[in-house]
């Protein structure tokens, strides 16, 4: 649209959730602030953020981000953040076969408990690792296929993929 007349401010509420020290807090440090600490904190309770993007035409997307707490004392208060989210980030780290057992444990939590209009991806972080993968990206692929979900490999470390995964939720901005 060549006059830009359809501009819009969309918002995308998102919601992360994954076992502690999957790296969430990492992705999300990433997206918004472009940067990587390996002497991350593990979250207390939750944390937000947002970040805007620009699309063509003068478009934005307002991500608003809930970055849940993966350590098992806060599970119960994962609801208060996943109940009002449009989209939900599941992450697992490709070296943790236990963390990808929780990964299913989340997404199983969520067709029960969800807004059945939830979109859902399935996320392998630390990517960066492959010498010391123990999740096969197969594995993944197929989880997330099964499920209806999305599926990628990122690295908050090295910023791989970590746009693009934000970039696929794009069109569930309201
Ligand atoms: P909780 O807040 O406890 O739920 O954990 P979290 O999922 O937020 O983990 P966090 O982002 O704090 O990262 C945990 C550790 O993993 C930190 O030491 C990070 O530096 C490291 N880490 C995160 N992402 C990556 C990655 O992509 N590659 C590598 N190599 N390390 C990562
Ligand atoms: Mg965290």
């Amino acid at each position: 649209n060549a006059g830009g007349q359809d501009a819009k401010n969309l918002r995308v509420k998102l919601v992360l959730l994954g076992d502690s020290g999957v790296g969430k807090s990492c992705i999300v440090l990433r997206f918004v602030r472009g940067q990587f600490d390996p002497t991350s904190k593990v979250t207390v309770g939750a944390s937000f953020l947002s970040q805007t993007i620009a699309l063509q035409d003068s478009t934005t997307v307002k991500f608003e981000i809930w970055d849940t707490a993966g350590q098992e004392r806060y599970a119960a208060l994962a609801p208060l953040y996943y109940r009002g989210a449009a989209v939900a980030v599941i992450v697992y780290d490709i070296t943790s076969p236990e963390s990808f057992s929780k990964a299913q444990y989340w997404v199983k939590e969520l067709q029960k408990h969800g807004s059945p209009d939830i979109v859902m991806a399935l996320v392998g972080n630390k990517a960066d690792l492959n010498e010391k993968r123990e999740v096969a990206v197969q594995d993944g692929t197929e989880y997330a296929e099964k499920n209806g979900m999305f599926f990628i490999e990122t690295s908050a470390k090295t910023a791989d993929n970590i746009n693009e995964l934000f970039e696929d939720f794009v069109d569930y901005a309201t």
